[in-house]
């Protein structure tokens, strides 16, 4: 069933100019990009969006390092989107990730880790709320 995700094109990514190696991924998975903006999130809208894991112990470090520079950010559509872009994502650790992942082969770290997907159905409709006006 089509079902949408937020994804986004982390700072580090951005900043390595593989932001089209990416989209071309992107595309050729069969993901209809249906919205997308670059943005440079304040330290804020970071925290904001990472709420969840405001008590872990990398929430500062996470927000810091999200707030750094301009990331893209994308409402991917497709069948079954949440889990096919979380595999083609690969393990929050690239190090961890398979081979062909995204993670695996532009990561650097668990945190500067290349991209981002959302994880669940309500999870992905209030990252998408978070960044696009309905
Ligand atoms: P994401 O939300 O970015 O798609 O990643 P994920 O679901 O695979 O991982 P999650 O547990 O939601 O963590 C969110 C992001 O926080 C950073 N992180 N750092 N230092 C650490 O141990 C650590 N653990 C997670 C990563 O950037 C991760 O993507
Ligand atoms: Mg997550």
């Amino acid at each position: 069933m089509t079902e949408k995700t937020l994804a986004i094109i982390k700072p580090d990514a951005v900043k390595k100019n593989i932001i089209g190696r990416i989209i071309q991924r992107i595309e050729d998975e069969g993901f209809k990009i249906a919205a997308m903006k670059m943005l440079h999130l304040t330290k804020d809208e970071a925290k904001g969006f990472y709420i969840v894991h405001k008590s872990r112990p990398f929430y500062e470090d996470l927000t810091n390092f999200m707030s750094s520079g301009p990331a893209i950010v994308m409402t991917l559509e497709r069948d079954d989107a949440i889990a096919h872009w979380r595999q083609v994502m690969g393990a929050t650790d690239p190090a961890q990730a398979k081979p062909g992942t995204l993670r695996r082969e532009f990561g650097f770290s668990v945190e500067r880790n290349a991209t981002h997907g959302s994880d669940a159905r309500e999870t992905a409709e209030w990252e998408i709320a978070y960044f696009f006006k309905k």
